[in-house]
Order: C-alpha cells, then structure tokens, then sequence
C-alpha cells in the first residue's frame, strides 16, 4: 500500500486512537474482527436516526427500510458476484450454517454423507456433525500437518462415498491457509454434492467470486471486514429454492426470503452495506484500472470492490512476509505453524513460544497495547490435531489494511523481551 493509501485508512478508524497502559493499541486480532471505519459508524447511526422501523407497513420510515436491505442485497451482490436474490442475511455465519444443515437435512436419508474438514472453524463443523443425530454419516477430511493444509488424497478417497454434501473453508482462521476451494467444489460437484463454503476468514483477504467457484452456499460474516456482528451468505437460487427451511408459513416462501427468519438485524444490514462500499471507495480512490476484471473501475462497483481488495492485499502480504522472516531470524523460542512459503495465505500468522502458553503470551502482549489472539480460536480440531490443544493452542496475529510495520516492530520487540515476559507472567501468578 503507497503511504497515501496507508495515512487515508488510518485516519477512517476512530478506535485506532485507543492507548493502553501509555501504550497505543496495535489492533494485530483481525481474524477475530476489524475495526470499524467512520462511514459504517455514520451508517449504522443514520439508519437508526432516519429509518427505524419494522419492515412490512407502508409509512416512510418502514418503505425507507425495506429499500436500504434491497441496497445492501444489491451491495453483497456486487461483493459476491451474484444477484441480489441469492443474499441472505442472518445473526451471524455460525447461526446462518445451522439454518442452511436443518433445511438441507430434510433431503438427506440416514445413511447419507456429509464431508466436513479437520481445517474447518467449528462453525462449519457443528451444524454437520449434530446431523449425525439424524442418521446422516460425516466424514472429516484431514488436514495434512505436516505441510498445513487439506489432505487432498484423502478428500479425493472420502469422495467415494459419494457425500451429498462437501462443507470446507475458504481459508483457514486458525493458520492462514487458503485453499483450493474451486477445485474442492468441482470434485464435489462431479459426485453430486452440494458445496458448502465457509468464506468468513477469507473474505477480508481476497475477491469472492462464487461464479467462477460455483459454490452452492458460502457464507460469511461482516465484522471481519470492517462492518457490524452479522452473517451474510450466498445461497445459488435453483439449489435453496428446492430446500424446505424451517421458517414460518407468514414469511415469503422463495429466495432469499424464505431462509430468513425473523425481523433482520437492519442497523447492522446498513452497516455492512457501508463495510463493502468502504473497501470500493478504497478501489474508487486508490486502485488500478487494471485490477477490476472488466469494465470500468470509476462507474462499476464490483471492479472498485475488487481493486480495494487487491490494494489492502498488497500491504497486508508485504507486512507478511516481513513478520514471517523476523519472527524466524529473532524470536529463537517461537515456532512457526502455517503452508510453506509459496503456498496460497492470509495474512494471518501463527506460532507457539516456548515455555509459556499463548494465553500468557497474549496476555502480555495486550498489556503492552498489542492486541493478539492465544487459544484455538474455535478452530479446535486443527489446534487438537497438531497436538497444541493440552498445551493452550497457538498466538495468532492478524495483519489488517490499517496494521503498520512499526506496530509489527513492536511485536517483535515485545516477544524478543523474555525478561519482560518472564516477569509479566510471574506477577500474574505470585
Ligand atoms: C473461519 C471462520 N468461520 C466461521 C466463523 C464463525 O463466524 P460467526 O462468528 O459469524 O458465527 C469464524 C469466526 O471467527 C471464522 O473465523
């Protein structure tokens, strides 16, 4: 990211003024949420002030509701590269992913198989496995430890079961790694499965093109890229207009409606529309013409979506690369866990440190204002595989568009202090 890009994000981030204990915050917990731009504050703020109300009644406030939802559906067509009608919004991916396996349930027999994966967030693991309650058999695919990342063999040998459906992840919350999910999908597709994708740790990272996939679901969730706590999914109409969603006989029975349960959360609608209109603004300001695909980047907002992305990318691998090489050349007591370089990742960067757990690692980076993640980050059965769950799990550093070497400087500092984390987690203990 040019310095210009980099001074621009920066200054959209209220909260990046926080200090703790003398020290300014470094926000290095981005797979576990964003930050929130000005204009999505603005957003949510607005809604609240200038159109709250029910959808559904034919007063001003209430038709102004029902038209900025359809913005938004418009807006994550966009992001998606689909039609408006094949956006769901929901509470949140985890709460989305139990709705779609109880609509999919009903077209399963006992017997039939689900493939889920070892690489998985447990929230696209559960909704699979509590189906087993129905009879319904899940496979898990392993994950390769030693390289990180999906046993593809396997998948290929588990395929044979011929699954109805194939639920994996986009990228990995727990590693970084990102997979081959296009691929994964048409192999999942050549046996008749549906494929499930959860995209929330990827979406912040990179262009979602669920055409070019051909992904069936793929869900999402806007806090992890700069919006409010709610999911969103892409659900292709042809397959969720044939399910039989649990869902009242008041709602409208066709996509993406009949999915939706409820009153929707519509201040965090109108901020994750504003999420996504931030990262097309970025591409507007900042971006290449030749990063959109077609078109033309000033008029066509899924090219500015794509060139915001591409731009936030840049700086975020270059900050990557530069964590990776100076956790291994100075931090002698972290090991690394993550794909080889060269392998497709986020940037998102794990580790253990020797003698402490993450927790207590965590513990004291935060009290120095770095702001990391210790544990298994409910990607519990990747941590349990690589057999750091006894041990406390991994230290997880995200890297956001708004992250700067210096605070990575800092980081690196801070690990490389023992003394300081020796005597940190002493006091906490006497
Ligand atoms: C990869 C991944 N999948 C799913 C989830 C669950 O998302 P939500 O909190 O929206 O239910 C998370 C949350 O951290 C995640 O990182």
């Amino acid at each position: 990211m040019n310095d210009q890009l980099f001074e621009y994000v920066r200054k959209q981030f209220p909260a990046l003024t926080r200090e703790v204990n003398g020290y300014p915050v470094a926000y290095l917990d981005g797979p576990g949420g964003y930050q929130v731009p000005e204009s999505v504050i603005a957003a949510v703020k607005h809604y609240l002030v200038n159109m709250n109300a029910n959808e559904g009644d034919q007063f001003e406030t209430a038709l102004n509701t029902s038209a900025m939802i359809q913005d938004a559906r418009d807006i994550f067509a966009d992001f998606f590269n689909c039609s408006w009608d094949e956006v769901v919004f929901g509470a949140n991916m985890t709460t989305l992913n139990f709705a779609l396996a109880q609509a999919l349930v009903r077209q399963l027999a006992p017997g039939d198989t689900v493939l889920i994966t070892e690489l998985d967030h447990e929230a696209n693991r559960g909704p699979w496995l509590q189906l087993q309650d129905r009879g319904v058999e899940v496979g898990d695919v392993a994950m390769d430890i030693s390289t990180c990342t999906l046993d593809m063999e396997d998948f290929r040998n588990k395929l044979l079961k011929k699954p109805k459906v194939v639920a994996v992840n986009y990228a990995s919350n727990g590693l970084g790694t990102i997979s081959d999910v296009q691929k994964i999908i048409q192999m999942s597709h050549e046996v008749g499965a549906i494929a499930v994708v959860d995209a929330v740790h990827y979406a912040a990272h990179g262009t979602i093109d669920v055409k070019q996939l051909d992904a069936d679901f793929l869900l999402c969730s806007a806090y992890k890229f700069f919006g409010p706590h709610i999911g969103v999914m892409y659900a292709k109409k042809e397959v969720l207009s044939r399910l039989t969603p649990l869902n009242l006989r008041t709602q409208q029975q066709a996509p993406p409606f009949m999915i939706e349960t409820g009153t929707l959360h519509h201040e965090g609608i109108a901020g994750a529309a504003a999420a996504v209109e931030f990262i097309a603004d970025i591409g507007l300001k900042f971006g290449n013409e030749f990063d959109g695909q077609t078109g033309d980047l000033k008029t066509d907002r899924r090219n500015q979506i794509i060139a915001g992305l591409r731009a936030f990318e840049n700086h975020e691998m270059a900050l990557t690369e530069y964590l990776l090489e100076s956790i291994t050349s100075n931090i002698s007591r972290a090991t690394l866990y993550g794909p080889a370089p060269g392998h497709p990742r986020t940037s998102t960067v794990s580790f253990i440190y020797e003698g402490y757990t993450a927790d207590q690692v965590a513990k004291y980076l935060g009290n120095r204002g770095l702001f990391v993640w210790g544990g298994h980050f409910y990607a519990i059965r990747l941590v349990e595989r690589l057999g750091l769950l006894n041990r406390g799990g991994l230290v997880r550093i995200g890297i956001a568009p708004y992250n700067s070497g210096s605070e990575l400087d800092r980081l690196i500092d801070a690990l490389g202090d023992e003394d300081a984390l020796k005597r940190f987690v002493e006091r906490k203990s006497s």
